[in-house]
């Protein structure tokens, strides 16, 4: 693919990278020994909230592109957040995920659908051969994904690599302030971002420097978990930076009772669709 060759370029390898590596450390929990299974079983559970209204509304704006033929590339579908609303739009999608746990999800969301033309691969993204997928799909999409590769310029290059029309990226804007609150009065420190999900505007500087004609819409959608899943989504980034024990479970639960005498914490949020043509068409 073409690309620019500009004499100057923004630095954001460094903020990339020291950002990530708060990202990506494990949690530590210990108040319960099945926190991640129960964690990887709610998201499959959550995800059908609104009748999968994330994986809906990020399907209706990429309707600008799709045709009822399109052959997709999924890199990263989880239980099929937007691969199950998808795959209704779509001739077939092939969907790249190498945990198990989220695979198995996929699969069983997949049959309570009635749905046959999504291909599994439960593979790792990086052992992926880029010659074997060299310009194979109309649409190449991840979602909610770009923080789980260190190069994101990498993930970017094959995507477009794979792709033979469409390129699209979909990630998270903002955090919502109840975990913000939490982390503060836990750890007694600033919050300043350390579990913002938006790295769309890393992957937007990329492409516009390539050259590509990005286009960038926006979507509101709801959150609601009970105060079991609040406590483990919560528990889920705080514990990146302290150990979240029974004690300190306890006083998550005691606060967030104080808060809300709801069963049920709800959350609008809002999320960035970025969509290109490799070849630098604007659509
Ligand atoms: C934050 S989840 C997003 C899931 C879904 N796309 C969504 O929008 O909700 C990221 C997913 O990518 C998967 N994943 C992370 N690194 C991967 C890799 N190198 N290869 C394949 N899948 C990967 C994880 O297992 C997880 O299911």
């Amino acid at each position: 693919m073409k690309r620019r060759n500009l004499k100057y370029r923004i630095n954001w390898q460094d903020t990339w990278n020291e950002m990530r590596k708060e990202r990506m450390i494990k949690p530590q929990i210990s108040y319960d020994a099945d926190f991640f299974k129960k964690t990887a079983q709610g998201f499959s559970m959550r995800i059908k909230f609104n009748d999968y209204e994330f994986g809906r509304k990020t399907t209706g704006i990429l309707s600008e592109i799709l045709a009822d033929n399109f052959e997709v590339l999924e890199i990263g579908t989880g239980p099929g957040t937007l691969t199950i609303p998808l795959s209704k739009r779509v001739k077939s999608i092939v969907g790249i995920e190498f945990s198990k746990i989220n695979a198995k999800n996929l699969k069983t969301n997949l049959e309570e659908d009635k749905l046959d033309n999504v291909e599994i691969v439960n593979k790792d993204w990086q052992e992926v051969d880029d010659d074997e997928i060299k310009g194979k799909f109309d649409l190449v999409v991840c979602s909610h994904f770009l923080w789980q590769v260190d190069d994101v310029e990498r993930l970017l290059e094959r995507m477009e690599n794979a792709s033979k029309k469409y390129c699209a990226v979909i990630q998270p804007c903002g955090r919502d302030e109840i975990v913000k609150e939490m982390f503060e009065r836990l750890t007694n420190k600033k919050y300043t971002g350390q579990f913002e999900p938006d790295a769309d505007y890393f992957a937007y500087v990329i492409l516009r420097e390539w050259g590509r004609l990005v286009n960038v819409r926006y979507l509101d959608y709801i959150h609601e978990r009970n105060l079991e899943e609040e406590i483990r989504y919560m528990a889920g980034f705080i514990g990146k930076f302290m150990e979240i024990d029974k004690a300190v479970k306890e006083m998550m639960e005691k606060y967030l009772l104080e808060k809300k005498e709801e069963a049920m914490y709800r959350e609008k949020s809002s999320a960035v669709v970025l969509w290109w043509s490799p070849d630098g068409r604007r659509g």
